[in-house]
């Protein structure tokens, strides 16, 4: 469904629109549209931005566009993707928590590091971990089990469910009090450090700013915190060094990785920083999927039954082909598709360029947010109602630069794989579990600073089954 067809899937009643969040006046001043960037990106978008190819506009002196056009957006992040990296503020931003991994390297040291971890995501190495990924879900729900009929805060359930799993398929250990660690290590940054303050976004990336002081003392716990927890794995291997045979994690996925073509391994620090970046990258982004999930379907109670229905008789365990649980991925999709849990992909020029015939200098700004594109009214029919047929297999797909979740080209999420095989799990099993009501009334509005998140946490009612 490349252009703003009519719905040509049958639907059996009218479809659900969830509450929108307000849209910015089109003529705020630069100064407006900074506050409110920074209050909340998603609300600081006017109508045009929903309507038109290509929004220009000014970034602290430098031309910004955000593109919505899928060729524009499939030229930057595939053809010429070399010529784009993250921007400063986001490289501030992300660099204490993930160091060099993967999600922030560039040029040779990320086509190493790429090339050694792709065989760790793909779908026959995410099969050897769904145990894990199963473990914590059956654990997550009997612990929801225990609070039916009273008011729930599912979005933290979701929370401390997707760490577990992250913990889990990262070291096969439990996660218990390191999870509790880990947690408030998370909160602490994304309450403090991870929203750029003025500073940040003004001055260059050699000179720290007053929050990078902040910043690099966490790093200094955070760095000690994450190299206890890959000294005690290494412990546990030496432990079962007797028992070698298939990899049990991502960990050991990781240590026996070699780059395919210089046979290289990755050095420990690396390695601390490509732990940190799957946990942090991972989890948060999951969970914020299956809270909106469970959100849509809680306003939705029909598109609810409908996948209590299909996934009714179906015994879910570590050999169950995913593909079984069609409805189950397109609600997962279709959540995806009205709150992309990463809601924008920003990218600075490094050299000058011509996009979507416009010219581009370097240092300018390239913005792609999968909320808007999702959203848009040339990319989709009835874009802010919740229709999981859409992605239904023998639906028309979407154009490949309409859709992106997980982003696109080289860059695109290494994760993507594991996290719809693990949402779709964890969502199908609560739901075969439990029918969920949602029992506060006020509306539930997306803010996106760093993921969509909530601006409350809503209160929910699970009952068994
Ligand atoms: C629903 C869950 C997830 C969403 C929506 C998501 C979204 C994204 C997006 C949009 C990007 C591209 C960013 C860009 O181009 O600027 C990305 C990159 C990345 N994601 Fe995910 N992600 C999810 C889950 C995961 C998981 C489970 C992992 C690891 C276990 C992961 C690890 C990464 C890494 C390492 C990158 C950087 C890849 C690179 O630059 O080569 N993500 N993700």
């Amino acid at each position: 469904m490349s252009t703003a067809e009519s719905l040509d899937y049958p639907l059996k009643r009218a479809p659900l629109v969830p509450p929108r969040p307000p849209v910015a006046p089109d003529d705020m001043t630069p100064v407006q549209r900074m506050k409110a960037i920074r209050k909340n990106a998603i609300t600081s978008w006017g109508e045009r931005a929903y309507r038109e190819d290509v929004i220009a506009g000014n970034f602290l002196g430098r031309k910004s566009y955000i593109l919505n056009k899928p060729d524009a957006i499939r030229y930057v992040l595939v053809e010429n993707y070399e010529n784009y990296f993250r921007t400063p503020a986001g490289l501030r931003v992300l660099r204490p928590m993930l160091g060099d991994g993967l999600l922030i390297a560039r040029g040779k040291s990320w086509k190493h590091q790429r090339r050694t971890l792709a065989p760790a995501f793909t779908p026959r190495a995410v099969t050897t971990l769904v145990p894990h990924m199963l473990s914590a879900t059956d654990e997550a729900i009997d612990e929801l089990k225990r609070k039916t009929d009273q008011p729930l805060d599912l979005r933290e359930a979701m929370q401390r469910m997707t760490l577990e799993i992250a913990g889990r398929t990262m070291f096969s250990l439990e996660m218990g009090r390191d999870g509790a660690a880990l947690r408030n290590f998370v909160i602490e940054y994304s309450e403090r450090y991870a929203s750029p303050r003025m500073l940040d976004l003004l001055l260059p990336l050699s000179i720290p700013s007053p929050a990078d002081i902040g910043r690099a003392f966490f790093r200094r716990r955070w760095t000690r915190f994450v190299g206890k927890l890959v000294r005690e794995r290494r412990s546990m291997a030496a432990q079962l060094s007797g028992q070698q045979g298939a990899p049990r994690d991502l960990f050991d996925l990781m240590v026996t990785a070699r780059d395919p073509e210089t046979g290289e391994a990755f050095s420990d620090e690396l390695l601390g920083d490509e732990v940190a970046t799957m946990i942090l990258a991972g989890h948060e982004t999951t969970a914020t999927a299956l809270f909106w999930s469970l959100y849509l379907l809680s306003l939705d109670q029909g598109a609810q039954q409908e996948l209590a229905d299909s996934v009714a008789s179906i015994e879910i365990d570590a050999s169950t082909d995913i593909a079984k649980l069609a409805f189950t991925r397109a609600v997962v999709d279709e959540a995806m598709r009205l709150y992309p849990p990463a809601f924008l992909v920003a990218r600075a020029a490094t050299g000058p360029d011509t996009v979507a015939g416009l010219p581009v200098a370097e240092k300018d700004v390239i913005l792609i947010s999968p909320w808007l594109l999702h959203r848009h009214e040339t990319l989709w029919s009835d874009p802010h109602a919740f229709i999981p047929q859409r992605f239904m297999p023998g639906s028309p797909q979407p154009d490949r630069f309409a859709y992106m979740p997980f982003g696109a080209g080289p860059r695109i999420c290494i994760g993507a794989h594991f996290a719809l095989v693990e949402a779709t799990l964890a969502l199908a099993k609560i739901i075969q579990t439990f029918k969920v009501e949602i029992t506060s009334s006020r509306p539930v509005m997306p803010v996106g600073i760093v993921t969509t998140q909530p601006d409350h946490s809503p209160t929910f009612r699970i009952t068994r089954r």
